[in-house]
């Protein structure tokens, strides 16, 4: 039988919606309490640091509401963020390299030229008790970095295997595979996210079964225009099993 995969649900992209108006529609702790009650496993937020989508009181709000897990990503190098993980005390963090004015995460990190740095932040976030999650590209390499810094999983940044699972599937999915299973020899908990969809999350689950969770925002958006929130939420749940 598989092992479960969590589904956490990134509710950024009402944020993205509430901010382009004003107001507080939609709301985005309504829609955090609406994911949890239609099904996911869990809830993401991305904040960054010119609040463009979620805001740090929001992180606020939804941590007093969340009866999942919460994962909270974002950019460590922030000491603003820090001290927003510190007090929210989320369930996992996932560090994020990326820089301030990027539209979205577009790389992973060098886990070996920024060694040292991540040694010293994950275990800031070890000490208060919050699992820690990296994103890195599947690239051995990295992934033999990753598990020298002591984080608890892995986060591979799927975007590669989304763009090129629409030319050829097997060709997109083999680096995957291949880091999944370095990850799970080294003991790291494996978590996946960017650009997974309602075409590519299968394939993708049934190729690396082992893995623990995917966080999916944009396009679980996109479809849930068309399909409505709580079914698009049951849909993505059934690509997991
Ligand atoms: N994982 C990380 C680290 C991200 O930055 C994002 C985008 O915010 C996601 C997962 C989710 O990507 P998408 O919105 O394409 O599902």
């Amino acid at each position: 039988m598989n092992a479960k995969t969590k589904l956490s649900v990134n509710i950024n992209k009402f944020a993205t919606l509430r901010n382009s108006r004003g107001g507080n529609n939609p709301d985005v702790v309504k829609a955090a309490i609406d994911a949890q009650r239609f099904g996911a496993d869990g809830v993401t937020v991305h904040p960054r640091p010119d609040e463009r989508h979620i805001r740090y009181n929001d992180v606020r709000e939804i941590k007093k509401i969340i009866n999942t897990e919460f994962n909270i990503e974002g950019n460590c190098t922030e000491q603003k963020f820090v001290d927003l993980i510190l007090e929210a005390k989320p369930h996992q963090v996932t560090l994020v390299p990326d820089a301030l004015d990027q539209v979205t995460s577009d790389h992973g990190w060098n886990t070996i030229e920024h060694k040292n740095y991540l040694i010293d932040i994950i275990k800031v976030f070890k000490n208060a008790g919050i699992r820690v999650s990296i994103f890195v590209d599947p690239v051995i390499e990295m992934i033999e970095g990753s598990a020298q810094t002591g984080t608890d999983r892995i986060e591979l940044y799927t975007e590669g295997y989304a763009k090129q699972f629409l030319i050829d599937k097997e060709k997109a999915i083999t680096p995957y595979i291949a880091a999944a299973q370095k990850a799970k020899e080294l003991g790291l908990g494996l978590n996946a996210g960017h650009d997974l969809d309602l075409h590519n999350l299968k394939f993708f689950k049934q190729n690396i079964p082992w893995l623990d969770e995917v966080s999916i925002g944009h396009a679980l958006i996109c479809d849930a225009l068309y399909l409505g929130f709580e079914n698009a939420v049951q849909m993505y749940k059934r690509q997991l099993v």
